[in-house]
């Protein structure tokens, strides 16, 4: 099949069905893999439906430039259709961005702004937004899509990812997904409550983070957990959370490739260890998991075994059990946190 643009290859990514990891009580699990995505993850989706509204709609100008604050997905995924739709594209880094993302993007031609400076508390997203502001008084015809609060982010995934999943399963109980902005599982659940309302919906965050509103700690996976509830996060469509701890995520994560030959990403793995504990707890189920990502962004970090040692990750695998198929199921029955429902705002009510 011949595409006109890179662009045309965003999406169609496959479903895979859980072989080895599964709890053996007939349930059943489905990994739709975004790794698969062009620029490597279920960003290229994100920005792509945020571009291209900006451009329908005037925000994005022919000669723009695009403005965004990231140290991940979202800067591949800019970097690419900047290079693609012929667009200036400056991201707004901090030192703590990894190496790869910077040689990704800087090979598809993305202009880098780091941030030196952190805030009181050590973090960087913050004055990572500041300079996006002062860089968008610089620069005429500039264009900040942010991924945290833009609506496209979240409607993008409503409309087409939510489409294309249906179309591929169009029945299954569960869907399981992971939480950085909000936007794909917020986007998926409010598609799924309209059209499959039996459908249950589970957000996986990570242990510490603050985006359903619980008191924020440290975590140190990549992908999901933010330190504030973000604006792309609809919790009225989310039935359940499932807060991950590092070695439960990571250690899945490293599971599915050994077991599966399913190299994915840290979010991906703590979204595969929910999604076992609720086959546990759901005898039949068909169960959809989001994989945001490929775990080649990781081989230097959690698939590295002196990089988890370093940080006792490794150390709390093995207490735990997670270094072996058998553990890890075990692991999944009885995690660290349960699945609880879904936190509500005052007022809010179910959709
Ligand atoms: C690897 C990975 N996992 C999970 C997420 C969370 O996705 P969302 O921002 O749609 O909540 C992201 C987004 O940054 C990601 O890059």
């Amino acid at each position: 099949m011949i595409h006109d643009s890179v662009l045309e290859t965003v999406g169609r990514t496959p479903v895979v069905r859980l072989n080895r990891l599964t709890m053996g009580n007939g349930s059943e699990i489905l990994v739709k893999m975004e790794g698969f995505n062009p620029a490597g993850s279920i960003k290229d989706r994100t920005a792509l439906g945020m571009v291209t509204r900006a451009e329908s709609d005037g925000r994005l100008k022919p000669d723009g430039t695009i403005v965004e604050s990231t140290s991940g997905n979202m800067g591949k995924a800019l970097a690419m259709i900047g290079a693609a739709r012929g667009y200036r594209v400056v991201l707004v880094t901090d030192p703590k961005a990894p190496r790869s993302m910077i040689e990704f993007v800087s090979a598809l031609g993305a202009e880098l702004e780091i941030v030196r400076t952190p805030d009181e508390n050590g973090g960087y997203q913050e004055p990572r937004r500041r300079r996006v502001r002062r860089l968008m008084e610089e620069i005429p015809d500039s264009f900040w899509p942010d991924q945290y609060n833009n609506p496209d982010n979240a409607s993008t995934h409503a409309e087409i990812t939510a489409r294309e999943l249906l179309d591929e399963v169009p029945e299954f109980d569960v869907l399981v997904a992971a939480v950085g902005t909000g936007g794909h599982i917020s986007g998926l659940s409010r598609t799924l409550k309209r059209e499959r309302p039996g459908v249950v919906t589970v957000g996986v965050d990570a242990d510490g983070s603050a985006a359903f509103g619980y008191p924020v700690g440290h975590w140190a996976m990549r992908g999901l957990g933010i330190a504030w509830p973000p604006g792309n996060l609809s919790p009225e469509y989310v039935d359940r959370v499932h807060l991950v701890r590092d070695h439960e995520g990571m250690g899945t994560g490293r599971m599915l490739a050994r077991s599966e030959g399913l190299l994915v990403g840290e979010s991906a793995g703590a979204a595969v260890f929910g999604a076992l504990h609720h086959a546990h707890l759901a005898p039949g189920a068909r169960i959809v998991v989001v994989a945001p990502d490929a775990g080649v962004n990781y081989l230097g970090e959690s698939f590295d075994d002196a990089w988890l040692r370093e940080r006792g990750i490794a150390q709390r695998i093995e207490a735990a059990g997670l270094d072996t198929p058998r553990g890890l199921l075990a692991a999944a029955r009885r995690p660290s946190r349960r699945a609880e429902p879904t936190p509500r705002p005052a007022g809010a009510a179910r959709p």
